[in-house]
């Protein structure tokens, strides 16, 4: 079986240059009232190995728990995919929670995983193609948010989409429900979608999630000063900065913010940045779901909620969404 990566930057402008990128939104970010910067800076190399260790804390229950329901719930999750389909993963990462389903689909035409990673994109594909040498792996280098296009050689009778992890809750709710309808143009008529969405709980167990005991949420989270010190010649002092999580209530979503210890001035390349005693910097928000309030977001998205699995504490869900 052979690999056919797909390059593709559907953007019709120039595209910046990501060092730019990164240092642009760090000025717009801490010029803020409230400072804020994305979620998505966390995954340099150090921060991805954090992530990887965060998943293997005691209190970080999503992702043993989503692995969970997809090994028990494997088959009927399955079974509501078409035949001989083509399987889409955004923002693949690593390949861990969709082997749990390819060992259910003996019939699937091609798996397509879509991430920004070309490296790991390509390293994954080759495991895979050893692991499960009856289905075309066909990868795609794409920031799955942005429009692209799916390889012209998918050849399966119908398409379905996975979106595990609930990724789907660190956007925004109105910016959810425009990536669940970006994810019906890109996968098109007919398509199912299976979404990993964490839900609402015990706030201590939430907390909990995103504050553990050893501290890897917190050297995950200043992670990103490291990478602003390295990557753009800042000069965070780490020990002046604290790692805070919290859940919003209103909001139904953790917050996690760094919070500075003392008045100071922060400098990155050419820029200042003052901070007050106690002031933060919101670095993640991380939306948590009632099974009804995701199906009826899916709604808004132009998508049909089916089947919901969940876990026997109703710590997690797995939703299948058909196209309408
Ligand atoms: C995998 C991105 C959904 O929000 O739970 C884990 C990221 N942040 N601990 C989450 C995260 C802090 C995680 N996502």
């Amino acid at each position: 079986m052979t690999i056919n990566p797909v390059f593709t930057d559907a953007s019709p402008l120039a595209p910046v240059p990501p060092e730019q990128q990164f240092f642009t939104d760090v000025v717009s970010g801490l010029s803020a009232g409230q400072k804020y910067l994305s979620a998505k800076y966390f995954y340099d190399a150090a921060g991805s190995d954090l992530f990887e260790a965060i998943t293997r804390q005691l209190e970080y229950y999503p992702t043993r728990t989503e692995l969970g329901i997809l090994d028990a719930e494997g088959p009927a999750i399955a079974a509501s995919l078409p035949q001989r389909a083509d399987l889409v993963e955004f923002g693949s990462g690593s390949t861990v929670k969709v082997r749990r389903l390819l060992r259910h689909l003996p019939d699937l035409s091609a798996y397509v995983p879509v991430d920004v990673s070309e490296s790991f994109l390509l390293s994954e594909a080759e495991a895979l193609v050893k692991d499960f040498p009856r289905i075309a792996i066909e990868p795609v280098a794409a920031d799955f948010t942005r429009p692209f296009t799916l390889p012209d050689s998918l050849h399966g009778e119908a398409v379905a989409g996975f979106f595990p992890g609930s990724t789907i809750g660190n956007f925004e709710p109105q910016q959810a429900t425009q990536l669940l309808a970006h994810f019906g143009r890109v996968l098109g008529r007919d398509a199912t979608l299976i979404v990993g969405v964490d839900l609402v709980k015990d706030v201590g167990i939430l907390e909990a999630a995103y504050d553990d005991a050893a501290g890897v949420t917190a050297a995950f989270n200043l992670n990103l000063l490291t990478r602003i010190n390295r990557e753009l010649d800042g000069d965070f002092a780490l020990e002046d900065f604290t790692h805070r999580a919290f859940f919003n209530p209103r909001a139904s979503r953790i917050e996690m913010h760094l919070v500075s210890m003392k008045a100071q001035t922060v400098r990155v390349a050419e820029r200042s940045f003052a901070f007050a005693q106690g002031e933060s910097i919101h670095t993640e928000n991380s939306y948590k779901y009632t099974v009804a309030g995701f199906r009826s977001l899916a709604v808004e998205a132009g998508w049909e909620p089916g089947s919901v699995w969940t876990d026997a504490d109703n710590l997690f869900s797995v939703h299948a969404l058909k196209r309408r």
